[in-house]
C-alpha cells in the first residue's frame, strides 16, 4: 500500500509540532520532522538516547491556564492530581503557575512539599487507605483537606489528630452511584466500587463526624472516575453533592468546598485543537448544580493537564514477520508505559522523521516491546510507514499515567525525562542505571 504522507492529525500544538527539514542545499525531499516545540525529537534521542519522555512545559502551562480561565467566575482552586506525572520539576512548574494538588499517598506529599513547601495549604489528599503515618505527615504539614473515604478511617484520623492536638479539615468523598462511561478498571463512582462513602449514609457520618474535637467539617468530595469524555456524569455527580451539601448545611455544617475531582478525558484518537471549549463546557457542568452556594471549588485534574503535554520516543530494534505478520520491536516497553497493556489504551504512534512531498509505503504492524509478554505492545495491526530498523517513534498522549506507572520490570532501568521549554532543555530525571534497580538488594 502506498499513500502520500498524512501528517497533520498527530500535532498537538503548542507541544508538539512537525517541521520541514532539508538535510543539504539541494536536497529535493525535504522531511518532517516532529519537534517538542523548538526542538526536533531526533536530536533529544540522538542525545540522551530511547526510551525517553519528552514534555512541552508550554503545553502544560497552556492546559492549566485553559482550566483556570473556564473557572474564572468562581472562587476556586486547582489541585493538579500528582498521579499523573509526579515529577519534581512538573510539579515545580504547576506550583509557580498557582496550582494545588492532589495527593493521594504519603510518598506524593513528600513531593509536593519537596517541590515546594508553602504548597502545603493547597494540598487535597484523596485515597482509599490512608495509613496513620501517612496523615500524620499530612497533619504537620497542614494541608488544606482530607477527604475521607470510611468511618474507620474517620476515627484514624481523629486519633492522628488529637494525638498532634491539630484540628483536621475533612470533606467525606461521597460515592453518587453516577456511570460513567469509562475502563471498568478507573471507573469509581458506582455503588460496586470500593471508593467513598455511600451518598445517602453520609449525613449520619457528617453528624459523627462534626463532634470530634480535632476534626473539622469542611466540605463534600466526589470523583466519578478517569478518562471520562462526556460531560453528563459531571453534571450529574456534582448535583447529588449539591443536594447533600444543602442538606448538610441545614444540618449545621459548615460546608466551605466542594471537591469535584478529576477524570475529564483527553481524545488519544482524535485530538481536537479546542481545549479551551472543552473545559469551557466542563466549568459549566461543574458549576451549573452549585450556582448560588457560594462554595470554594476545588478540583482535581491531572490527565487532562500533562496527558497531551508529553511522548515517549523509542527506536525500532528490530523488524520481523512471523508468518506474514508483521512486528516492529521496539526499544520502550510495557515497563516504560503500561497503559495499551493494561487498558487497552490507545496512543498515536508516529514516525519523527517522514519525507514532506513524496509517498511513503504503509504498513500494517504490531508495534511491541522486548518484555517477554504477549500483553507487551503498543499497537495491533497499527497503519504505519514503512520504519527501518533504527528509526524513531514518539508514542503520543503519553505525559500522564506514563512515567508514574512505569516499573522495572525485567530489570529494565525507567527512561529518562526531558522538559522543553522553547528551545531550552532540560533533563528532569536522569535515565535508571541497572545498578539502581539492585543496589538496595542484599
Ligand atoms: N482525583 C482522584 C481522587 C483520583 O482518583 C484521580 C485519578 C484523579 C483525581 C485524577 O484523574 P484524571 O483527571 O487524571 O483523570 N492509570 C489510569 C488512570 C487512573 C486514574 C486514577 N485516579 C490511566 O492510565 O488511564
Amino acid at each position: 500500500m502506498t499513500r502520500r504522507t498524512a501528517l497533520t492529525g498527530i500535532e498537538r500544538p503548542p507541544g508538539f509540532v512537525l517541521h520541514e527539514r532539508r538535510k543539504g542545499l539541494f536536497q529535493r525531499n525535504p522531511e518532517l520532522v516532529l519537534h517538542c516545540e523548538d526542538i526536533p525529537l531526533s536530536k533529544l534521542a540522538e542525545r540522551y538516547g530511547t526510551p525517553l519522555y519528552v514534555y512541552s512545559a508550554t503545553a502544560i502551562r497552556q492546559r492549566l491556564s485553559s482550566f483556570q480561565k473556564a473557572f474564572r467566575d468562581v472562587p476556586h482552586t486547582i489541585c493538579y492530581s500528582v498521579k499523573a506525572n509526579s515529577n519534581l520539576s512538573i510539579l515545580r512548574l504547576l506550583s509557580r503557575e498557582g496550582c494545588g494538588f492532589d495527593v493521594v499517598s504519603g510518598g506524593e506529599l513528600e513531593r509536593v512539599l519537596v517541590a515546594d513547601r508553602r504548597a502545603a495549604k493547597k494540598i487535597v489528599f484523596s485515597g482509599v487507605g490512608k495509613s496513620r503515618d501517612e496523615m500524620t505527615a499530612a497533619l504537620r504539614a497542614g494541608i488544606l483537606l482530607f477527604n475521607i473515604e470510611s468511618e474507620s478511617e474517620l476515627w484514624a484520623l481523629t486519633e492522628c489528630a488529637t494525638r498532634l492536638r491539630t484540628t483536621a479539615r475533612v470533606a467525606l468523598r461521597v460515592n453518587p452511584d453516577v456511570a460513567a462511561d469509562t475502563h471498568p478498571y478507573i471507573s469509581t463512582g458506582l455503588r460496586k466500587h470500593k471508593f467513598g462513602i455511600p451518598i445517602r449514609d453520609a449525613r449520619e457520618l457528617y453528624a459523627k463526624a462534626s463532634g470530634a474535637k480535632y476534626l473539622k467539617v469542611a466540605g463534600v468530595s466526589v470523583h466519578i472516575g478517569s478518562q471520562i469524555v462526556e460531560i453528563a456524569p459531571f453534571a450529574e455527580a456534582v448535583a447529588r453533592v449539591a443536594d447533600l451539601a444543602r442538606a448538610l448545611r441545614a444540618d449545621g455544617h459548615r460546608i466551605d468546598y466542594i471537591d469535584t475531582g478529576g477524570g475529564l478525558g483527553i481524545s488519544y484518537q482524535e485530538p481536537g485543537l479546542d481545549f479551551d471549549g472543552r473545559t469551557a463546557r466542563y466549568a459549566r457542568a461543574v458549576c451549573h448544580p452549585l450556582r448560588g452556594m457560594n462554595v470554594h471549588l476545588l478540583l482535581e485534574p491531572g490527565r487532562a493537564i500533562v496527558g497531551p503535554a508529553g511522548v515517549l520516543l523509542t527506536c525500532v530494534v528490530y523488524r520481523k514477520q512471523n508468518d506474514g505478520k508483521r512486528f516492529l520491536v521496539v526499544d520502550a516497553a510495557m515497563n516504560d508505559l503500561i497503559r495499551p497493556s493494561l487498558y487497552g489504551a490507545y496512543h498515536e504512534i508516529v514516525p519523527v522523521v517522514q519525507p514532506a512531498n513524496s509517498a511513503t509505503k504503509i504498513e500494517t504492524v504490531d508495534v511491541v516491546g522486548p518484555v517477554c509478554e504477549s500483553g507487551d505492545f503498543f499497537a495491533h495491526d497499527r497503519e504505519l510507514s514503512r520504519l527501518e530498523e533504527n528509526d524513531l517513534l514518539a508514542i503520543l498522549d503519553a505525559g500522564a499515567y506514563g512515567m508514574s506507572l512505569a516499573s522495572n520490570y525485567n530489570t529494565r532501568p525507567r527512561p529518562a525525562e526531558i522538559l522543553v521549554n522553547g528551545k531550552s532543555v532540560k533533563v528532569i530525571r536522569e535515565r535508571e542505571k541497572v545498578r539502581d534497580l539492585y543496589s538496595a538488594e542484599l
